[in-house]
């Protein structure tokens, strides 16, 4: 008899995550059956969630990885199959919850997730920069960390985050890809090329639903969306579909820009949202002397989170200054965030600063509105 055994060779697999579902293949139904020769030779068949699933490479490398280093294997045999249609609904059963109940996760009454809406008055101001990285921040911390880019018209997280991996489709449940641990699901994913997306309302509104319902997140404990800019059709669904979502409002320091803001903000007044803070960008240039250049005035973090106070009657924090940082950029177009790439630079310290003041805040259940409805 070999000296692995099936107890040994489980235990390895224990350890073997799936990289969309980020649970023990163990724990998914997903081990069809190993064992051992007296030779040592595993044998090992995993069950995919679809034919042709783009992971399958990873599985296999990290299932054989696994099992080589329980004593006594000598060799790992592989074999990938694919779930029947009974598996695949027990699967999203044990995913979903008992009748693989659908609904938006993140409203559920007792769900902890944090949910962030990103937004500004203008484009270009850093929205998206600000996204990837506080959710970068986050899940190097540990956190479960999720993004919707609901910036439909002009997606740009799946760069962002270097993510060209298309989302599994199981029945209709949709994995989203996962980058530096973040889960990322963007309308970009679904067109072909670099198609720009030409709908209307009632389509955004659907489409957001679609990805709030049928995109499999899991238990996250943070969820940001990437607004587009302005006060347009996106920001008012979301304040529908997800009334406990709390504004993160990006401005540049100029006043004129923070007036632009304080529109996209005081918005939160009408539907009952909750107003987290105010995330100044671009607030000055480091010069090689230690000086600091403010190329675009300065105070319009400061006078917006003030106004946006007294708009909405309760404390609208600045949460940071983030300066211009050309690494900042390089990052973004490296598809590395610069919280990772480049976490010595200021800017990357700025928002590692704003993601702990965000994890620091109470979670969940405390920062549910009272149900109030849009005027
Ligand atoms: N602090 C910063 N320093 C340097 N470049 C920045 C900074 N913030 C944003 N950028 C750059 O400005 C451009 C617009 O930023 P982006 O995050 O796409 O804005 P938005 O989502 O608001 O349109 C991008 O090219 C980005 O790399
Ligand atoms: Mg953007």
């Amino acid at each position: 008899m070999s000296t692995a055994s099936a107890e040994a060779l489980q235990a390895a697999l224990a350890t073997v995550i799936d990289p969309e579902l980020r649970r023990p293949i163990t724990e998914l139904g997903m081990v069809e059956s190993v064992s051992a020769d007296a030779a040592g030779a595993v044998q090992l068949a995993v069950l995919l969630t679809i034919a042709g699933c783009p992971l399958r490479d990873t599985i296999t490398n990290d299932a054989t990885e696994a099992l080589s280093r329980v004593p006594g294997v000598t060799s790992v045999d592989v074999e990938l199959k694919v779930m029947t249609s009974a598996q695949r609904e027990a699967l999203k059963e044990q995913l979903r919850g008992p009748g693989g109940q659908r609904g938006i996760p993140f409203t559920k009454p007792g769900s902890l997730t944090k949910v962030y809406a990103v937004a500004s008055g203008k484009g270009g101001v850093g929205k998206s920069s600000v996204t990837v990285n506080l959710a970068c921040a986050l899940a190097a911390q540990g956190l479960r960390v999720g993004i919707v880019d609901a910036d439909v018209h002009g997606f740009s997280v799946p760069a962002l985050m270097g993510i060209t991996q298309k989302p599994t489709q199981v029945d209709d449940m949709i994995l989203p890809p996962v980058a530096y641990g973040v889960k990322v699901i963007s309308i970009g994913m679904f067109v072909a090329g670099n198609q720009p997306v030409a709908w209307r309302g009632p389509m955004l509104h659907r489409a957001l639903e679609q990805f709030l319902t049928d995109v499999y997140f899991g238990d996250l404990d943070a969820l940001f969306l990437d607004l587009p800019p302005g006060t347009g059709d996106i920001a008012i669904s979301v304040a529908q579909l997800l009334p406990n979502a709390e504004i993160l409002v990006v401005t540049t320091p100029q006043a004129a820009a923070a007036d632009v803001a304080e529109r996209a903000g005081t918005i939160a007044t009408q539907t009952g949202q909750k107003v987290a803070g105010v995330i100044e960008n671009m607030s000055f240039l480091e010069m090689p002397d230690g000086g600091r250049m403010e190329l675009f005035g300065s105070g319009g973090g400061a006078i917006l989170a003030e106004r946006l106070t007294a708009a909405v009657g309760s404390e609208v924090p600045l949460l940071g200054q983030i300066p211009l940082d050309i690494r900042l950029r390089e990052g973004g177009d490296a598809g590395k965030p610069v919280v990772l790439a480049a976490p010595e630079t200021v800017a990357a310290r700025a928002m590692e600063t704003i993601a702990e003041a965000l994890a620091s805040r109470p979670r969940g259940l405390s920062g549910l509105p009272l149900g109030i409805q849009p005027r």
